[in-house]
């Protein structure tokens, strides 16, 4: 991963537009537990990373958004007033968020914009949706419109959906946009509520990048999406008022097991348990009950990798041995899935030594050298100095 050293943003930009930009930054985040509930109506637990999207920005005169890449040494143009389509490429994020902006009345102005990221696009740690609201959070910045940032995280799950075709729940734009420096935030993804939910000085969130990304993973993805809502018509029935699985209790799902096919019921099980540990999980962390959270990290995981199969052998590695690395509390695959991240919860103490100890062994076990990063909560989408 690069660092923000890596790239100086305003001189290059300076560079190639010939004038000064503002900066702005947008996030990547782990989530701790809630894995694939958000569109289910269900809960999560992400928080903000310090890897972040900046983008240095200028208005234009006229309606054209010019964007050059810095990590992709890559550029595209296009004009506010002609029909997007999509490029199947990064740019579908920043002409999807254009497109569903102007879709929701926002008046746009052209823009100069580069773009540099300490995300790398496919490690699972949102680099798409930090560039979908740093873009976002840019353009209506110098086209001088109010920033409501709820209304910018679902304009950029919006445009993930239907512009680049990846039908991904609230969690990922949403934390982008609100992250809390020093917590993780309990969300509600049916009301949008959010609460605050410190970290404590004796815990590190240690992330994992196991460094595979499989393909078809944003197929996979959708397929998932769709045996959600299969379960929904299949058992609404019988369950009154059922809109989504949020709605469903596990007693509930183990009664009315013989209407869901085999596997059906459980993806079902997955997110109806899974809504469960990530209250259980908040409750645990306010209790200061570390062992216990590990415990339903570790849950999460067995679940997503055997009722909701979304995991794969790499992730499986690296979650055992970072399990047995001293000073673990627990550990699981954060994100998507079939590749990426993994989250672990280790004591403070311990936390220096952890990839001292998981690193070389997943290395033996998989030929790949992890990037392993103990990581502090930071803020959501902002003005940025570099
Ligand atoms: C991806 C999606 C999110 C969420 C997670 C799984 O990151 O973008 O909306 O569904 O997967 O929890």
């Amino acid at each position: 991963m690069p660092t923000r050293h890596a790239c100086d943003l305003p001189a290059l930009f300076k560079q190639r537009f010939g004038r000064e930009p503002m900066l702005f930054r947008a996030p990547g985040r782990v989530n701790l537990i809630g894995e694939h509930t958000d569109y289910n109506d269900g809960f999560v637990l992400p928080a903000a990373l310090d890897l972040v999207t900046y983008v240095a920005i200028a208005p234009r005169a006229d309606r054209l958004i010019n964007v050059h890449s810095v990590n992709l040494d890559s550029e595209v143009s296009f004009d506010l007033d002609g029909a997007q389509q999509p490029a199947r490429n990064w740019s579908d994020y920043v002409r999807g968020v254009a497109a569903e902006l102007l879709n929701s009345g926002y008046r746009l102005c052209g823009a100069d914009v580069a773009i540099f990221s300490t995300l790398a696009m496919g490690s699972g740690l949102s680099a798409s949706a930090a560039l979908e609201v740093g873009f976002g959070y840019a353009l209506l910045s110098v086209s001088s419109e109010a920033i409501d940032r709820l209304k910018l995280a679902q304009i950029c799950q919006r445009a993930e959906n239907e512009f680049v075709g990846m039908r991904c729940g609230i969690m990922d734009q949403f934390i982008s946009c609100h992250g809390v420096a020093g917590a993780a935030l309990l969300l509600d993804c049916r009301s949008l509520e959010a609460r605050p939910i410190p970290i404590d000085p004796a815990i590190r969130i240690v992330v994992c990048n196991t460094m595979v990304h499989h393909e078809l993973a944003s197929s996979a993805f959708n397929q998932r999406r769709k045996e959600c809502e299969d379960a929904v018509t299949l058992l609404s029935p019988a369950l009154g008022g059922v809109s989504a699985l949020r709605d469903v209790s596990l007693t509930q799902l183990h009664a009315q097991a013989g209407l869901l096919p085999e596997l059906i019921y459980r993806r079902a099980r997955h997110v109806v348990s899974e809504n469960a540990r990530v209250m259980d999980a908040v409750a645990a962390l306010e209790a200061r009950d570390f062992a216990a959270v590990g415990k339903l990290m570790n849950a999460s995981h067995d679940s997503l990798r055997d009722d909701y199969n979304v995991s794969c052998r790499e992730l499986d590695i690296m979650v055992d041995l970072s399990r047995k690395a001293p000073g673990t509390y627990g550990a699981r695959m954060t994100g998507g899935g079939f590749g990426g991240c993994t989250v672990s919860l280790v004591s403070a103490e311990a936390a220096e030594g952890f990839a001292d100890v998981v690193g070389p062994a997943y290395k033996e076990a998989t030929g790949l050298t992890p990037m392993i990063f103990s990581c502090y909560p930071a803020a959501g989408a902002g003005p940025a100095h570099f």
